[in-house]
């Protein structure tokens, strides 16, 4: 039996479809075999940061109408042998999902997938409940840096553990190292222990992300430090002792110096 595992998030626009979609392919790279499913109905993104949306014929809403089978809603990612999505609907509304359906729709992709990634909507309204059924074998709470997203990954934790969800770990997306180290951001560590969560990854700004999108490519396949991150998490995932990046700690070289200098004189 594969592992369930909700990407989610209180606050919107922190990375959880970008983490997601890099985590899979991260973990298919290792191995494992990967189901990412969409939940994010009516905002679905998945397959177009995949470069997949043409082949999407089913998605989530047709099988939990029972319009197709598990299978047929299935598309392999190109190069990535290992990882599969399900797409969310386009035009159909979060409302719309019956809990019981989506709960037999995970049952019956961890008999065959090693990981299962649920792309959450964000927010702890309905739709996060009817995600978090009892399937589910664990979440990834993402945040970023900032206090309002803070304060909802909090909220967030609070609802999953009413919906008696493992309590997630956390991955602090868009770091930045520098503002770090001039003491104007709060460290990925001080965030987990704030969340009194285990942190799982911490993975920095990285204007390669937004490059790959322009390019039509997955910033999985770029060397850059976003990927770096990724890779290190799916590590986690399976179970290895990789050490945490800690970003903002280390030593500065001459270069980041005179970067931070800059940076501080704003
Ligand atoms: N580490 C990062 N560095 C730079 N941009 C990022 C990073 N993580 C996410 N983004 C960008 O932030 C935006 C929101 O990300 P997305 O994954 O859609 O968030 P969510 O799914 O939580 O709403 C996207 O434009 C994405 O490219
Ligand atoms: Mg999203």
């Amino acid at each position: 039996m594969g592992t369930v595992l909700l990407i989610a998030s209180g606050k919107g626009g922190v990375g959880k479809s970008t983490l997601t979609s890099a985590l899979a392919i991260a973990l298919g790279r290792k191995d494992a075999s990967v189901c990412i499913v969409d939940a994010d109905i009516g905002l679905r993104s998945q397959d177009t940061l995949l470069g997949v949306s043409d082949s999407v014929v089913y998605d989530l809403m047709d099988v939990a109408r029972k319009g197709c089978n598990v299978r047929q809603a299935l598309v392999r990612l190109p190069g990535e042998e290992d990882v599969s999505l399900m797409a969310a609907s386009q035009f159909a509304r979060a409302k719309e999902l019956d809990a019981k359906d989506f709960a037999r729709i995970i049952r019956e992709l961890k008999a065959t997938f090693g990981y299962v990634l649920i792309d959450c909507p964000a927010g702890i309204e309905r739709s996060l409940r009817v995600l978090a059924s009892s399937e589910v074998d664990g979440a990834i709470a993402v945040c970023t840096p900032d206090e309002v997203s803070i304060k909802d990954a909090r909220r967030l934790c609070q609802v999953l553990k009413e919906r008696k969800v493992k309590t997630p770990e956390l991955i602090v997306n868009r770091l930045n190292p520098l503002l770090i180290k001039a003491g104007e951001m709060q460290p990925a560590a001080d965030i987990a222990g704030e969340l009194h969560l285990k942190l799982l990854g911490e993975v920095p700004e990285d204007v390669n992300i937004y490059r790959a999108l322009l390019t039509n490519r997955r910033f999985m396949d770029l060397d850059c430090e976003a990927a770096k991150a990724v890779t290190r998490i799916a590590a986690r995932l399976r179970g290895n002792e990789i050490q945490l990046p800690a970003y903002g700690s280390h030593r500065l070289n001459w270069l980041e110096r005179r970067r931070l200098k800059k940076l501080t004189e704003v």
